[in-house]
């Protein structure tokens, strides 16, 4: 097909040799297949930020790094500079996540290029070469659903054990190819040390997968991945191989404060008690 405008300084760069046709034009994006260096591709095209949609809300980019200070002060004011370099950041942060998730063994599409609002990556394919289709699009016999939902829960691990929670993490943007489950579409991927929504845009993350695979597997409704996945990553315990139940306990329980201050108190009587001794050995220890 004719090249459209947006991927005209692609192709005059020669990140790009043909467009091939539109894969899909969503709310935010438009997708198209392409041709580089002798290989299919795919382009993503960000749409202008007005046209978009919660994902760019605070609650997503909360804790974002931004590059300095001028930058930031700018993003806060809302001038045009500051919306050009929150779009930047925006549009950026999906490049950003697709390379250090691929490192951390994450299946996502892998990353070529991102210019002039576009990204480059991987067609993710099915057994005929085709762009794979989306979870949404699949009927699975109830093995197949609790495969792949435990694959889904491991790909959650690894994405949180390399700082990420996807964030809007659905049927929806997830492709299926021949090895399985492949995740996409992560503009919005939250910080998950700075960012205080992480934890419930985990829970929902997973939560989410979880009824849609219901539907072939019902018995997958009685487990609780992400909050058990949470409270590992909040111990500092959830390695990419941490063994998962599916079980979560959920404490109830009044805190007890008492018991609480009493600690308190404990450590508190300890520390005086290390500097009576401190200052006992040092007035030993004084000339004369
Ligand atoms: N790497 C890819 N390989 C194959 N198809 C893709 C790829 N990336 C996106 N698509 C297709 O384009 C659609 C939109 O892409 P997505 O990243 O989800 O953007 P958005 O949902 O914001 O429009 C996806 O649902 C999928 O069908
Ligand atoms: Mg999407």
């Amino acid at each position: 097909m004719k090249i459209p405008p947006r991927l005209q300084p692609l192709a005059e760069h020669g990140f790009v040799d043909q467009v091939v046709r539109q894969l899909k034009s969503g709310k935010e994006a438009m997708v198209f297949v392409v041709i580089c260096d002798g290989e299919v591709r795919c382009a993503k095209v960000y749409k202008d930020a007005d046209k978009r949609g919660f994902r760019q809300s605070v609650a997503y980019t909360e804790g974002r790094k931004v590059r300095n200070s001028r930058q930031a002060r700018a993003m806060e004011r809302g001038s045009n500079y500051g919306r050009r370099e929150q779009e930047a950041a925006w549009q950026h942060a999906e490049v950003d996540a697709l390379f250090l998730l691929a490192r951390a063994g994450v299946r996502v599409p892998k990353p070529y290029n991102f210019h002039e609002g576009v990204l480059l990556m991987e067609l993710v394919t099915d057994a005929d070469g085709n762009a794979a289709p989306r979870l949404e699009n699949l009927v699975l016999t109830p093995a197949l659903a609790r495969e792949y939902h435990a694959g889904l829960v491991r790909q959650v691990v690894l994405m949180l054990c390399a700082g990420i929670v996807h964030g809007d993490l659905s049927e929806y943007n997830v492709l299926v190819d021949a090895d399985g489950p492949v995740i996409i579409d992560l503009p919005q991927a939250i910080n998950a040390a700075s960012n205080n929504h992480a934890k419930s845009m985990l829970v929902r993350d997973v939560n989410n997968l979880t009824t849609y695979f219901a539907q072939f597997a019902p018995e997958v409704l009685q487990t609780d991945y992400g909050n058990e996945i949470w409270a590992l990553y909040a111990a500092g315990a959830l390695t990419p191989d941490v063994p998962l139940t599916g079980r979560f306990v959920h404490d109830e329980r009044p805190p007890d404060v008492d018991a609480l201050l009493q600690d308190i108190d404990a450590v508190i009587e300890e520390e005086a008690e290390r500097a009576r001794r401190r200052a006992a050995a040092a007035a030993e220890s004084e000339p004369g």
